[in-house]
C-alpha cells in the first residue's frame, strides 16, 4: 500500500480547474475513502503563464508531457485536454507506460475507445471515462455495472445542453434559431464556433459511447446518423404544440435482432413524456431494459463541477482498487457481430411542413406521391393562407414509414409545380 496516490493532470482549463480545486478542497474526504491522500504531482498545460481560477504551485506546471509519462510515482493520468490530437497519443502513451487513465474526452473514446480499452487490458491498467458522456450524470458506470443483467433495447437521450437551451428558448419564447443561439453564446452556453453542438456532432460522440456499452458492441461515430437543429423555425414549435408534441434534439439508439440503429436529429416527442419536460441546459437519458423497464437519468451534462464529480469518482474508485491491491475494473465483453442499420432503412413517423399553391387538386397530387410510396397519412392540416402569394402552408403527419421512401417522396413532391417549398421534415418518436 502506497502512502499516497499521485496524479498527473493533463489540461487545466474549465474541467481541469474544477478537478484541481475539488482535489484540494476535499483532500481529507478523499484520503478517508482511499486510505491514502490523492496528490496532484504534475500538470500539463500549453501556456504556464496563463492566469487560472485555482491556486496551483507554479513548479507543478509543465508543457512537456514526458514529465508525466516518465515519472514512476504517477499512477493515474487524468486527461482533460480535449479534442483528438494530441490527447489520443497521450492516452495511448500513458496506458503503454502502465498508468491508469481517467478521461473526459468523448471524441477520443467514441473514435478509439475499443482500441484503447484493449491496450489498457494488455498493460493491466484501467481506462475510465465516466465524464465523457453526460457530465455529472452517472451513465457509464450504471451501463457497465448496475444494468449488466439487462438486455437494453433502447436509449433516448437529450445529451447536449447547448442545443437543449436553444430549443427550450425557441419553444417557450417564440424566438428564432439565430436569436436563441446568440443568447446561448452570450451566456457562455455555446462556443463561438457552435457547429459541433448545433450540428449534433457532440451528441453523436456521446451516443456512440453509450450505445456501445448498452448493446455491448462496437459503435463508431461514423455509424451515428446526425442532423442539426438550424432548420427548425418558430412555426414548427407552434405546430408541434398544437399536435401535442415538443421538439428536442434526441439521440436515439435501438437494438433490433442483430442490428442496431443510432441517430441524432430534431424529433417530435409527445408532450407527456418526462423527456419533453427536460428544459434549458439540463440533460436526460432514458434507458429501456428488459428487467428494469424504463429508467431515466437527469442532471447537468456539463460544467466544471458536475464534470469533475464524474472524473473524481473514477479517480477515487481506481485509487481504492490500488490501495486494496485489486486488479483493474473488469472489461465489458463486446459482441462484434452486430451491425449498424443505415438511416435509409429505419422506420418512423414524420412531420412534414410545406408551402403549396392555394388551389383545388393540390392535396390530391401530394397524397398520390405519398400513396405510391406506401406512406400513409395520419393527419393533414391546412395552416396559414397567403392570399397575395396564393399559397397555403400545410402540415402532414404520417404513420410509420421507411426513411428511404420518405426521402424519395420529399424529392418527388419538390418537383411538383404546385409545391412552392418543402420547409421541414422532422422525425416523430412516440
Ligand atoms: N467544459 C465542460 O463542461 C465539459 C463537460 C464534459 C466533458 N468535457 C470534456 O473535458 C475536456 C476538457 O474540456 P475543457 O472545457 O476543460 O477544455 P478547455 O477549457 O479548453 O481546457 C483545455 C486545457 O488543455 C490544455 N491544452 C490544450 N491543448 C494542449 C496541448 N496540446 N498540450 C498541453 N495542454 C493542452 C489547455 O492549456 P492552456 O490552459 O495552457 O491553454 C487547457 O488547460 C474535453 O474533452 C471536453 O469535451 C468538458
Amino acid at each position: 500500500m502506497k502512502d499516497k496516490v499521485e496524479i498527473g493532470l493533463m489540461g487545466l482549463g474549465v474541467v481541469g480547474v474544477g478537478v484541481e480545486n475539488a482535489l484540494r478542497e476535499k483532500v481529507e474526504d478523499f484520503a478517508k475513502q482511499v486510505g491514502a491522500p490523492l496528490v496532484v504531482k504534475r500538470i500539463l498545460v500549453r501556456d504556464p503563464s496563463k492566469k487560472r481560477a485555482c491556486q496551483v504551485q507554479p513548479h507543478l506546471l509543465t508543457t512537456n508531457p514526458q514529465h508525466i509519462f516518465d515519472d514512476p510515482g504517477i499512477d493515474i493520468v487524468v486527461e482533460v485536454i480535449g479534442g483528438e490530437s494530441p490527447a489520443y497519443d497521450y492516452i495511448k502513451e500513458a496506458l503503454s507506460r502502465g498508468k491508469h487513465v481517467v478521461t473526459a474526452n468523448k471524441e477520443v473514446i467514441a473514435k478509439h475507445g475499443f482500441e484503447l480499452l484493449s491496450l489498457a487490458a494488455e498493460h493491466n491498467v484501467a481506462l475510465l471515462y465516466e465524464a465523457s458522456a453526460g457530465g455529472g450524470i452517472p451513465l457509464i458506470s450504471p451501463l457497465r455495472h448496475d444494468l449488466l443483467a439487462n438486455k437494453v433495447s433502447a436509449i433516448h437521450a437529450i445529451i447536449n445542453g447547448t442545443t437543449n437551451y436553444i430549443l427550450t428558448k425557441m419553444a417557450l419564447e417564440d424566438v428564432d434559431f439565430t436569436a436563441a443561439l446568440r443568447e446561448a453564446q452570450e451566456l457562455g452556453y455555446a462556443e463561438a464556433d457552435p457547429a459541433s453542438d448545433v450540428e449534433g456532432i457532440d451528441a453523436a460522440y456521446k451516443l456512440a459511447i453509450l450505445a456501445a456499452l448498452a448493446f455491448q458492441t462496437q459503435v463508431l461515430p461514423g455509424d451515428v446518423y446526425h442532423e442539426g437543429i438550424s432548420r427548425l423555425a418558430a412555426r414548427d414549435f407552434c405546430y408541434a404544440k398544437e399536435l401535442g408534441y415538443t421538439v428536442k434534439l434526441l439521440a436515439i439508439a435501438k437494438r433490433e435482432d442483430n442490428t442496431f440503429q443510432v441517430r441524432v436529429h430534431p424529433t417530435f416527442i409527445p408532450d407527456d413524456l418526462l423527456l419533453a419536460k427536460v428544459n434549458g441546459v439540463f440533460n436526460a437519458v432514458q434507458i429501456d431494459g428488459d428487467l428494469t423497464g424504463r429508467i431515466l437519468f437527469y442532471g447537468q451534462g456539463a460544467g466544471a463541477l458536475p464534470t469533475s464529480s464524474a472524473i473524481l469518482a473514477d479517480v477515487v474508485r481506481l485509487a481504492q482498487n490500488m490501495s486494496q491491491g485489486s486488479s483493474p475494473m473488469p472489461r465489458v465483453q463486446m459482441d462484434q457481430t452486430m451491425a449498424a442499420k443505415p438511416i435509409s432503412e429505419i422506420e418512423t413517423r414524420y412531420y412534414l411542413r410545406m408551402t403549396v399553391a392555394d388551389r383545388p387538386g393540390v392535396l390530391a397530387q401530394i397524397t398520390r406521391v405519398l400513396g405510391e410510396l406506401l406512406i400513409s397519412i395520419s393527419s393533414v392540416i391546412q395552416k396559414e393562407v397567403d392570399e397575395r402569394a396564393q399559397s397555403a402552408e400545410i402540415v402532414i403527419m404520417t404513420h410509420p414509414a421507411r426513411e428511404r421512401a420518405m426521402q424519395q417522396a420529399v424529392s418527388e413532391m419538390g418537383k411538383l409545380e404546385a409545391v412552392r417549398e418543402i420547409s421541414n421534415l422532422v422525425r416523430v418518436e412516440d
